[in-house]
């Protein structure tokens, strides 16, 4: 998607090293950061210069690749494949692309590793793109529908960044807002600003300023009230993981949402790629490993002061402890549908299993 005018993915490999989106310094300054070793993949992942469920994939595709060029051993994917799990426990993706990357290279040569591994995380990051390319397309088939049975734009409600910065292209709920706006469709975007991290207000509303998308940002707080008063279409989110049963877990939050557009006839979407369908979960609320982050990121905050410059303030008294769980699981009941990149299924066993049996059947 664009910056400026200017066409950009997410992650890239050059000479030997990989360049990625400092997202931790998003929307006020738009930074590239190279990465160069294993350890530096890892804290981007871990710090979150790099986030959201298929980049997380990706990107640990990508450090697999540069731990390879340091020691191209068994032993050394091994290690480096353990590193890199270790850093974010709830997006699946980060399991799935590393198995991935194993399978591809423990049958080699030590020797043909490096570049057959940063070519597998190209082949990873050119799929990531077309599935979430083709889950713009189902979406979009949706929006043109609802487009067509009212007057005035269509109002979407979103949560967290399901864009185009926690994918490699397109995003996951955004891409097929981005193929509406792109098919003239009139869209109307409210982006939650998603506390404690915001990624919604520093990540999904620069996105789509930067595409000419019309927005307004809310509180995370404001979304009941939208909706009961007919100011929401559908909500469209992402997912960090979701189990053979349609249990859909994502940032924290979404249960909420989920809850009150249930409440209000409000349809709920998952915009689902099939990397974050974990087919050995049946229960997401009592099986999916949830993150718990700093409580720093509650009690502080960070924007640009007056001065320009960007500074970090507290919120809460000195001696406040936080809690601070990053992901919720939304019942399957809650959820209209999963767009996914072979259409749009219901979140149940039988339809997901019907929709990508080779993946079902892999279910221990
Ligand atoms: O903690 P993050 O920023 O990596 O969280 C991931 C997310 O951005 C959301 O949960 C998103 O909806 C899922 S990624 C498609």
């Amino acid at each position: 998607m664009r910056v400026k005018g200017r066409e950009y993915r997410t992650i890239w490999p050059k000479d030997g090293k990989v360049a990625i989106i400092d997202q931790t310094r998003l929307p006020h300054e738009f930074a590239l950061v190279m990465v160069e070793t294993l350890a530096e993949a890892a804290a981007a992942i871990r710090d979150m210069k790099v986030r959201g469920a298929p980049l997380i994939g990706v990107a640990a595709a990508y450090g697999l690749a540069l731990a390879m060029q340091a020691d191209p051993s068994d032993a050394g994917i091994e290690r480096a494949s353990a590193a890199l799990l270790a850093t974010r426990p709830t997006a699946v993706n980060l399991r799935w692309a590393l198995a991935m990357m194993r399978e591809h290279l423990l049958p080699l040569a030590p020797a043909a590793r490096p570049a057959a591994a940063f070519a597998r995380a190209a082949e990873l990051a050119e799929a990531d793109v077309a599935l979430c390319a083709a889950i713009g397309d189902h979406g979009l088939a949706l929006i043109r529908k609802i487009a067509a049975a009212k007057q005035g734009p269509v109002n979407i409600l979103t949560h967290c960044n399901a864009g185009w910065l926690c994918a490699v292209d397109w995003g996951t709920a955004t891409a097929p807002i981005y193929k509406a706006h792109a098919a003239g469709i009139g869209l109307h975007v409210f982006v939650d600003e998603t506390r404690p991290r915001n990624q919604g207000a520093s990540l999904t509303a620069w996105e789509l300023l930067q595409e000419g998308i019309p927005h307004q940002v809310i509180v995370d707080n404001a979304g009941g009230h939208l909706m009961q008063h007919g100011g929401i279409d559908l909500v469209i989110v992402g997912t960090d993981r979701t189990t053979a049963t349609g249990d859909v877990c994502n940032k924290i939050g979404t249960y909420l949402k989920a809850l009150a557009a249930h409440d209000n006839g409000v349809p709920f979407y998952v915009a689902a790629p099939s990397p974050s369908i974990d087919f050995s979960l049946s229960d997401g609320i009592k099986e999916i490993p949830i993150e718990e982050r700093a409580a720093s990121e509650v009690t502080e905050i960070s924007g640009v002061a007056e001065d320009g410059r960007i500074a970090r303030v507290r919120l809460t008294p000195q001696g406040s402890d936080a809690a601070n769980p990053g992901f919720d699981v939304t019942p399957a009941r809650l959820v209209t549908g999963l767009i996914t990149e072979r259409g749009m299924i219901k979140a149940d066993r039988a339809a997901l299993a019907a929709a990508f049996p080779e993946r079902a059947a892999q279910t221990p």
